[in-house]
């Protein structure tokens, strides 16, 4: 197994402690009101025992987006293709119980269950910015494990050079792989670079706002690549498999000249039928003015090494 080295984030943006602090009232506080409502006090309780996390020095210091906007705004086709969909129609998802299986060029194939997942791994706090290839982004307080951490259990062979993941099929539950009309071809899939697999910023979130993801988010476990655009957060993950080939990404598959398998921010390359230069921050209202889009997504000085020397037009 390669190791890989990364440079670590600039002292600018590690969050000094008393930011966290308030950081980590704060979500309490909007998660306890969210729960409040939807479910009980016993439930979420327990919830937020499992989901014990220490902070990590990888997020933003920008302020999140609501939980309203975070989980009533998404793109989980399987639940309907409107962004209102998921809320709607992912309520009937059963989360438990949960495996993923992992296969693949692997010495230790195995499974994961969502129980360890959530007890055995340490979860991290990550402050994220979302951006989406339509040209929104949102900050999500997500709870996840470094991806790294669970692939290292797998023993990846050598010969490994891509990750492919893939969604849950499960039409009777999933209104979407249910329609008349064809929306995508199932399951979903998506897929990595073993380096960027191997990255400390690539997670498995399994919490958002300090209790464990809502169905429309992609529970019980999705992928989250703060540096790509949105489709590549695969959601609600049962297979993980390591190959030597680029496996097959759902988007890139339906459409290669709009949408390419590496899928970096980049406001350089724009989509071929809009710009990607700016973003409008979900939440600012209709009118608030657009935001210039990073390089990276912001995450520049952490990931643009794993792509020296690649013409980023061409591997776009
Ligand atoms: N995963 C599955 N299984 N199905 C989907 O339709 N949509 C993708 C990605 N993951 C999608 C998916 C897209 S297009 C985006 S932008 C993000 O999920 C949206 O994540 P969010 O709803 O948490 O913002």
């Amino acid at each position: 197994m390669p190791v890989y080295r990364y440079p670590v984030p600039p002292a600018s943006e590690i969050t000094p402690k008393s930011v966290f602090l308030n950081r980590r009232a704060f979500m309490a506080g909007a998660a306890g009101l969210a729960l409040a409502g939807a479910s009980g006090t016993a439930r979420a309780e327990e919830e937020r025992q499992k989901l014990a996390t220490v902070s990590s020095p990888l997020s933003t210091d920008e302020t999140p987006n609501s939980y309203e906007d975070i989980t009533t705004y998404n793109n989980f086709y399987e639940f309907g293709t409107g962004k209102g969909d998921p809320a709607k129609n992912a309520g009937s998802l059963t989360t438990r119980p949960w495996t993923i299986e992992v296969g693949g060029l692997v010495n230790n194939p195995g499974t994961i269950d969502i129980e360890d997942l959530l007890t055995k791994y340490t979860l991290e706090d990550r402050i994220y910015r979302h951006r989406c290839v339509e040209a929104w982004s949102m900050v999500i307080p997500w709870a996840g494990i470094p991806l790294a951490s669970i692939i290292d259990k797998f023993d990846v062979q050598g010969s490994a050079k891509y990750v492919a993941f893939e969604t849950l099929v499960r039409p009777e539950e999933m209104t979407g792989q249910n329609s008349t009309f064809p929306i995508l071809p199932w399951p979903y899939v998506e897929g990595l670079r073993m380096d960027e697999a191997m990255h400390p910023l690539t997670i498995l979130a399994v919490g958002l706002y300090g209790e464990t993801l809502p169905n429309q988010s992609g529970a019980p476990v999705r992928l989250v690549v703060p540096w790509k655009y949105g489709f590549k957060g695969i959601k609600s993950i049962v297979k993980i498999s390591f190959t030597e080939e680029q496996p097959p990404a759902t988007w890139n598959m339906q459409n290669p000249r709009e949408y390419g398998f590496y899928s970096n921010v980049n406001p350089n390359v724009d989509h071929p039928r809009w710009s990607q230069a700016t973003e409008r921050r979900i939440g600012g209202g209709l009118f608030a003015s657009r935001i210039d889009t990073q390089m990276f997504n912001g995450y520049g000085d952490q990931v643009a090494s794993l792509y020296e020397g690649m013409d980023l037009k061409k591997y776009f």
